[in-house]
């Protein structure tokens, strides 16, 4: 088939198939295993407004994670900005673009981070996706698959805002960290992207998200309390569910000079304010109980351009 209808709907079969949350038919992956494969866990960190420390913390995050002993990926899904790779000094030579366009392979384009995270660096090529044929969507959706089985968790990066691909992305995704400063435009913009996440979720067919919080940049003591209680006040009253607190990051010196010397906070001062929150976090969102759904990147992907079409 061919023009836009004709793509459509050779795109339906492998995206439906692939939105389920546990595989069933035949693995996608050749290799030996199990019939159906226990996907990553997967934590989509966001936030209303930009510049708050989405990637600082998704890339300390992640680390902790790994220092925890878990298999840990970081996707750089910031599709304006990717700089999952900056903050850690990596000089990769392919990115998720060249695997969409199928340059590379998904573990060539995989770049070995510290503490053993493995990091699919970012780039532009996402809004790619939507115009492949089926045969390279399930080549792509494949590549993602492997990589759900490859990590316990994977930790997402994306772009600041409320733009329709990052939405969709979101809408998507099972678990969502929202990340705000103290500052009230961050407070504000926060607020506004749950709503729209809260009531587009509503009219939609996935399931109802499991909302993260972290405040980073604290700078006194009861500030960043006095946020989280504002945020889950509103949220709970004006749009009936619960965002979950994972922690409290306070504004720390170290953090700019590790930006600064691209090395991640975690390496270059693990006992600073900010890398000790970090880890509290990592400890905080293994604590909870998890979605039960886990359809992983690769389901999240499909879910997205399922949305988008
Ligand atoms: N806890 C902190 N203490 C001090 N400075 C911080 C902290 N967290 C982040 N920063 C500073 O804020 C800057 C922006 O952080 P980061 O790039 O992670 O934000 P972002 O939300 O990912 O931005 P964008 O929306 O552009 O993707 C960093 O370069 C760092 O200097
Ligand atoms: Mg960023």
């Amino acid at each position: 088939m061919t023009g836009p209808a004709g793509r459509i709907a050779d795109q339906a079969a492998p995206l439906r198939q692939m939105a389920s949350s546990t595989w069933s038919g035949p693995d996608p992956v050749p290799g030996p295993g199990p019939s159906s494969w226990r996907l990553a866990r997967t934590l989509t960190v966001t936030s209303g407004k930009g510049g708050v420390g989405k990637t600082v913390l998704a890339v300390n995050l992640a680390l902790a994670l790994g220092e925890l002993g878990l298999r840990v990926a970081l996707v750089d899904a910031d599709l304006g900005m990717a700089n999952v790779d900056v903050v850690l000094g990596l000089m990769p030579r392919y990115h998720i673009g060249h695997v969409i366009r199928g340059v590379c392979s998904l573990e060539q384009a995989l770049c070995p981070g510290p503490k053993g995270v493995l990091v699919l660096p970012g780039a532009s090529g996402l809004a790619d996706l939507a115009a492949l044929d089926e045969a390279r969507l399930w080549q792509v959706l494949r590549e993602l698959r492997q990589l759900d089985r490859l990590a316990d968790v994977v930790v997402v990066d994306t772009g600041a805002g409320i733009g329709p691909q990052v939405m969709a992305f979101l809408e998507a995704s099972p678990e969502v960290l929202v990340v705000a400063t103290p500052e009230p435009t961050s407070i504000t913009n926060a607020y506004g992207l749950i709503k729209t996440l809260v009531q587009s979720r509503s009219t939609g067919r996935d399931v109802a998200p499991r909302l993260f919080l972290a405040v980073n940049m604290d700078r006194r003591r009861d500030e960043g309390q006095r946020v989280v209680r504002r945020l889950q006040t509103v949220v709970g009253r004006f749009l009936g569910v619960e965002i979950v607190t994972l922690g409290i990051v306070p504004y720390d010196g170290a953090v700019a000079l590790a930006v600064a010397e691209q090395t991640p906070l975690l390496l270059r001062r693990p006992d600073s304010p900010a890398s000790r929150a970090i880890r509290q976090l990592a400890w905080r969102l293994m604590d909870l109980p998890e979605q039960p759904q886990r359809p992983g990147l690769s389901g999240i992907v499909s879910r997205m351009l399922r949305r988008m079409r």
